[in-house]
């Protein structure tokens, strides 16, 4: 006879709820399974540690879902790019972004909970903590990859890379994830294929040439500023030029794929409001905003961790709030998409598209 489904089968609850004892490391026998043997909570503080901790890792357990069918939409399944991502799918990667932004929204919130602890009650069983640390979240470290962190901005660890703190199985995981492709990179493959040309032909150019126009106007504003003395108006004139120069480079100045992603968005960011550009334009400022969640995240962390234990050693071995806070500066995965905003232009500045009835809804029979 068929069993019928309660709310605490579905859930699993059982198997959930009974995770909250800590393994009795000092107990365990080489080779025993850590569930194996359990002890006692150290402190009535313990149990929130714990359960906040493991939230955490449910929260990421989600987000590395929704980043994956992002990325599979966009990149076909990880290998094989396909030439076209179906309009309708846009949309629905939009939605798994949003999904991924509003849960490390939460998860950051999740941070005050943990502040409810006293300090000097969490230095109670702290120590029986070591050597192991959220450094070594693995959910984490995928998170990371599978959003498309490039490994040359990672920190090693006093020499050692940052996996040398994980056994062979959960490396093996974090391989597997550097293997496949990272949304990063497949967005990117995505919109380097964007047909601007059949739009407009000399977007690039068009684009740079409002754009010096505009930088030669700041200048002068600049030169007429009456709170600035002449050296501050000559840094500030640099400054411009340095970053018209930075926007020639963004466009016209890597390889073909990269300046074509490079001109897509700054195309969808300029003319985002023409209808068949909508849904790309909603996806693009939903990974600028995911960008901006993860690294509030990293800074919330952070800032929980100074309050908490001040600036001293990790219970990982790291420098502390001072390597967090280094990560939080270094570390970032869209940093193309925001570069496009230091050129955006007023939409009255925008060169006009030559016909922009292509980028309108058309009904045929
Ligand atoms: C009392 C609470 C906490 C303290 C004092 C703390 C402290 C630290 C410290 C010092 C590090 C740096 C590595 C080390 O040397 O250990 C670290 C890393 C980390 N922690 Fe926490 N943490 C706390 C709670 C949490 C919570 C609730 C989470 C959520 C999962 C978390 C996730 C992480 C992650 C993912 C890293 C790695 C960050 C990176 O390498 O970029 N921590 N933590």
């Amino acid at each position: 006879m068929a069993v019928s489904s309660s709310y605490g089968a579905y859930l699993r609850l059982g198997t959930l709820l009974s995770a909250q004892d800590p393994p009795d490391f000092a107990s365990l026998e080489p080779g025993e399974r850590p569930s194996s043997k359990t002890r006692d909570l150290q402190h009535h503080d313990e149990m929130l540690f714990i359960v906040v901790h493991q939230v955490f890792e449910l929260w990421f357990k989600l987000i590395l879902h929704e980043l994956s069918l992002a990325r599979d939409l966009l990149g076909r399944h990880g290998s094989e790019i396909d030439e076209h991502v179906p309009e309708e799918d846009v949309p629905r990667i939009h939605a798994a972004v949003a999904r991924v932004n509003e849960t490390l929204r939460i998860a950051t919130e999740g941070f005050r909970v943990i502040e409810t602890m006293n300090p000097a009650n969490f230095l109670q069983f702290r120590d029986l903590l070591i050597p192991s640390s959220g450094f070594q979240s693995v959910q984490f470290r995928e998170l990371e990859i599978l959003a498309g962190l490039p490994e040359q901005l990672r920190m090693d660890f006093e020499g050692a890379p940052y996996e040398s703190k994980l056994n062979e199985t959960e490396r093996q995981i974090l391989q597997d994830r550097r293997d496949a492709m990272t949304l990063h990179a497949a967005l990117f493959d995505w919109l380097s294929r964007t047909p601007i040309e059949r739009v407009f032909p000399d977007f690039a150019e068009s684009f740079l040439a409002a754009f010096e126009t505009y930088v030669d106007e700041q200048i002068v504003h600049q030169h007429g500023n009456p709170n600035l003395v002449d050296s501050q108006r000559q840094a500030a004139e640099v400054r411009f030029k340095d970053q018209l120069e930075d926007a020639r480079r963004y466009l016209l100045g890597g390889d073909d794929p990269t300046n074509r992603a490079h001109q897509a968005f700054l195309f969808i960011a300029s003319y985002g409001n023409e209808p068949l550009l909508r849904w790309p334009s909603a996806l693009v400022d939903g990974l600028v905003e995911f960008e901006q969640c993860f690294r509030i995240f990293r800074f919330r962390h952070a800032r929980m961790v100074e309050r908490m234990i001040g600036t001293r050693t990790g219970s990982g071995g790291s420098p502390g709030v001072v390597y967090l806070d280094r990560t939080t500066a270094k570390y970032r995965i869209f940093g193309d998409l925001l570069e496009a905003r230091n050129f955006l232009l007023a939409g009255d500045r925008v060169p006009p598209i030559p016909d922009d009835r292509l980028l309108h809804f058309r009904f045929e029979d």
